[in-house]
């Protein structure tokens, strides 16, 4: 899992698997924020987290990020509100098993800010996206999405509250097609 804030996706899937709803094991939380709240939810021996700053680019903290999620040798990688770029090499490397979730209904809203965006474009229908990751930003082939309806008076802070919770669900929801291995890469990855 690559994390950078608060992680209440982190904590979907880590209550999904304790209560039986998710055949899954977390083999490391990543993160580029030390200090993030995502961390706290897991214990220590799972952390792995640098300060990106530090780096002289994003190659190089990307190839370290790469050996450590290698090392954990996992069957996914899974960006739950991982807030930065990963570069091409990255997703060279996991790039069959590298999936993102982005609050939009892409190809709507890539990128940041998106559930103001939405209200901005004046847009009935908002929501969420779980894809493929590929070098190009929030691009990749969508797996599958969820829609809520946006409503008279929502403002950015009310659209992403009530989308959240939906956002979990659509998450678990292809988590639990990829452990069964009924989800597919995308041809090339
Ligand atoms: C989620 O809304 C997720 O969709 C979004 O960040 C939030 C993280 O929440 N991801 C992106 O914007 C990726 N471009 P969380 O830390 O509580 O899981």
């Amino acid at each position: 899992m690559l994390v950078s804030g608060r992680g209440s996706n982190l904590q979907a899937i880590l209550d999904a698997i304790a209560q039986g709803g998710l055949d899954a094991d977390i083999a490391g939380v990543f993160s580029d924020k030390p200090d993030c709240t995502a961390l706290t939810r897991v214990p220590a021996r799972l952390r792995w987290s640098r300060d990106a700053k530090s780096y002289a680019d994003r190659a190089a903290f990307d190839a370290e990020l790469g050996d450590a999620i290698a090392a954990c040798d996992p069957d996914w990688v899974v960006c739950a509100g991982y807030l930065r770029i990963l570069d091409n090499g990255f997703v060279r490397r996991f790039g069959d098993r590298l999936i993102n979730i982005h609050p939009s209904l892409l190809p709507r809203h890539p990128g940041l800010r998106t559930h103001q965006r939405a209200l901005d474009a004046g847009d009935a229908e908002h929501g969420a996206s779980v894809h493929w990751v590929i070098p190009e930003l929030d691009a990749g082939p969508v797996i599958a999405q969820v829609r809520i309806p946006v409503l008279p008076g929502d403002d950015a802070a009310a659209l992403a509250a009530r989308l959240l919770p939906a956002e979990h669900a659509l998450l678990l929801s292809v988590l639990r097609k990829a452990v069964a291995g009924r989800l597919s890469p995308p041809r090339g990855a």
